[in-house]
């Protein structure tokens, strides 16, 4: 028998639970071991589940989850920064094998946490933290012991990427759609952890620590959401025979990095272009291995909670490594260098500034009250710097890199 305790029971922790209650048989038949969910940590033990619980499973109490010796494994799903530290500090030096989906916590002590699982001799697991339900985490683990990996990209946030869509295909408004997302599942609590961009932010930190092999930390991510998005906007990338996406991305070169998150607008015929709706993709390129593309839904609840799932199998059938598995490659930050095709539209904000912006580019449209301008090959610290030089609000102004 193996013991579980789930730690947290909103989307994910009921998906995982909903799962195991139906395949609790062929699981068995599969490893050898029943495998039982003993415990879930909640905050209220009274409040009413919509999911088949057995009496008394629930439990407010972490202390009797971390210390009972039964318990192999702890499946962290609780979306909470400060209490899940713990939890999975506690756990780990209990010697609980730790699966956890909460990509805030893995972003921040993810050093931390593969240094004290591997001195522990227990398992440290974060599949379903990244893109859902897509394996991308573990193809990504085998693939750096064989591959230089030198360029991460992705739409890492199904939220973002729904709205995105619904807008383009469908006109939508921004706000009535991320309502949709939220009563879907999809968004965070917060939800302007997706829409300003800080939940694919983490997800790029994550997957570029472990494929660069090198420490890289949310701070090295320039970051640009989509909440500044307007009609005007949308209504000229479709013109353009385009789309837009939040892509996240780090490019290596000798052992210099860039790493940014920023909307995106790709053609028709870009593979991105097809990437849709909630769901999301990865590709990375290792010198050997050539580009892997990576695509499937990237939040909800049975997409996440069978991520987890796979996990739990790989500590299970001990599949899994234990080592630490991140690197030490000294890499030196280059997102002052980032320079490429930008397309900018500002709100009217007065003839003196409007001078500086329209000096950016050679195609502008006055449209609405507001300029927008196709920038050619240009640093981006030098667009952003003179936008924080005419002090324009984040409101006042959308900037989109052009894929070309
Ligand atoms: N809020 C996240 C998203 C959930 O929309 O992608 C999955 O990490």
């Amino acid at each position: 028998m193996v013991n579980i305790a789930l730690l947290g029971l909103g989307t994910v922790g009921t998906g995982v639970v909903e799962i195991l209650n139906e395949r609790r048989n062929s699981l068995k038949l599969l490893t050898g071991k029943d495998i039982v969910i003993k415990k879930i940590l909640v905050n209220n033990i009274n409040k009413k589940r919509d999911v088949n619980l057995r009496e008394g499973i629930l439990t407010d109490d972490f202390n009797s989850i971390v210390k009972d010796e039964e318990i192999d494994i702890l499946i962290e799903v609780t979306g909470d920064l400060e209490n899940s530290y713990k939890y999975i500090t506690e756990g780990i030096n209990n010697k609980k094998n730790i699966v956890t989906a909460n990509k805030s916590v893995v972003s921040k002590y993810f050093e931390e946490f593969s240094q004290l699982a591997a001195k522990n001799n227990v398992s440290f697991l974060y599949e379903s933290s990244v893109a859902g339900g897509i394996p991308v985490i573990k193809p990504l683990r085998e693939q750096i012991k064989i591959n230089d990996i030198n360029r991460i990209q992705g739409i890492l946030n199904g939220t973002c990427n729904y709205i995105l869509t619904r807008m383009i295909e469908e006109g939508k408004d921004y706000g009535e759609i991320l309502k949709m997302a939220q009563e879907l599942g999809y968004a965070e609590a917060d939800p302007t952890d997706d829409v300003e961009g800080h939940d694919t932010l983490r997800k790029l930190r994550i997957l570029a620590t472990l494929g660069l092999q090198g420490k890289i930390t949310e701070e090295d991510i320039l970051l640009y959401g989509i909440s500044n998005i307007d009609k005007l906007d949308i209504d000229y990338i479709k013109d353009m025979n385009s789309t837009v996406k939040l892509i996240g991305e780090v490019n290596l070169e000798a052992d210099k990095f860039t790493a940014i998150v920023q909307p995106t607008i790709v053609r028709r015929d870009d593979y991105f272009a097809s990437v849709n709706m909630a769901y999301n993709s990865v590709a990375f390129e290792g010198n050997n291995v050539g580009e892997l593309k990576f695509y499937g839904a990237g939040a909800g609840k049975l997409p996440t909670a069978n991520a987890v799932l796979t996990d739990v199998l790989d500590i299970i059938r001990e599949s899994n490594n234990r080592e630490n598995e991140l690197g030490h490659r000294e890499l030196i930050n280059n997102n002052k260098n980032i320079i490429g095709d930008y397309y900018l539209r500002v709100s009217y904000m007065g003839e003196k500034g409007l001078e500086e912006i329209e000096k950016l580019g050679e195609e502008k449209i006055c449209k609405d009250g507001s300029l927008i301008i196709l920038i050619k090959e240009t640093k981006l610290k030098d667009i952003t710097n003179l936008l924080n030089k005419l002090k324009l609000e984040k409101k006042d102004y959308f900037l989109a890199r052009i894929l070309n």
